[in-house]
């Protein structure tokens, strides 16, 4: 599905910092990949690549055979919409929006009508297991449950790709198990590929593959 070839970003600031030096991987269709590495080894910045969220200042990021680095500004606006999830460490819901609005957020740019947006945000809802939660808030809802309505966002368009940064990372030891538990499920089931960053090592040890930056470098 990717391929990444000579992949550098710079950051241009006070000073240069080289986030990813010069990384090449390949992953699979359908593949469960955990990323690991040290504080500000370059993983998030390499889910911005996969993501189309950013581009890399030199090398190319190909998806099924084509350059996502060169893709006007629309054909990667349509790339992120369509065929990216993604789901962040602190679950970024919507605090004003109910558990069903911000599920239907992620259908907003698809140009899906609303009453089909929230036929399938109720769908999703319950594929996470929140049944009858979805007129909360966030603020109603354990962090466990937050995130399982964030993992329902991802996964409502029916992406291709899912991207995970630390998705854990904010929950005690039995949200973490409940939330990993169906992530799992849900890939099995749907067959999407699965990138996520993880300082955990029994989370990374649940995927099919694993692998290590630091200092930009892929190890
Ligand atoms: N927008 C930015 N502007 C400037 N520097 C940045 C920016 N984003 C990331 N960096 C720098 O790039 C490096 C890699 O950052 P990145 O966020 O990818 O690390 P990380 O592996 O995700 O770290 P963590 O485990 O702490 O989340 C760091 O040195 C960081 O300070
Ligand atoms: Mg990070």
């Amino acid at each position: 599905m990717y391929t990444l070839t000579n992949v550098t970003k710079t950051y241009r600031t006070s000073r240069t910092v080289t986030a990813l030096d010069n990384v090449s991987l390949e992953i699979p269709d359908g593949q469960f990949l955990a990323v690991r590495g040290n504080t500000g080894g370059g993983k998030s910045t390499l889910l911005q690549m996969l993501g189309g969220l950013d581009r890399p200042t030199s090398g190319t990021v190909a998806v099924d055979g084509k350059d996502i680095t060169t893709a006007s500004e629309s054909a990667l606006t349509r790339f992120r919409a369509t065929d990216v999830g993604i789901v962040f460490q602190g679950f970024n819901l919507v605090s004003t929006l109910t558990a069903a609005q911000n599920v239907e957020a992620g259908l907003v740019p698809l140009g899906v009508k609303a009453g089909e947006r929230r036929e399938r945000a109720i769908d999703a809802l319950r594929d996470v297991g929140l049944s009858g939660r979805e007129d909360h808030l966030p603020s109603e809802l354990s962090g466990g449950q937050q995130q399982r309505v964030a993992i329902a966002r991802a996964l409502v368009k029916q992406p291709r790709i899912i991207l995970a940064d630390e998705p854990t990372g904010n929950l005690d030891e039995a949200m973490r198990d409940e939330v990993m538990a169906l992530l799992e499920k849900e890939w099995e089931r749907l067959g999407f590929t699965l990138v996520m960053v993880t300082h955990d090592s029994s989370v990374a040890g649940r995927a099919e593959r694993q692998i290590r930056i630091t200092s930009g470098h892929l190890a």
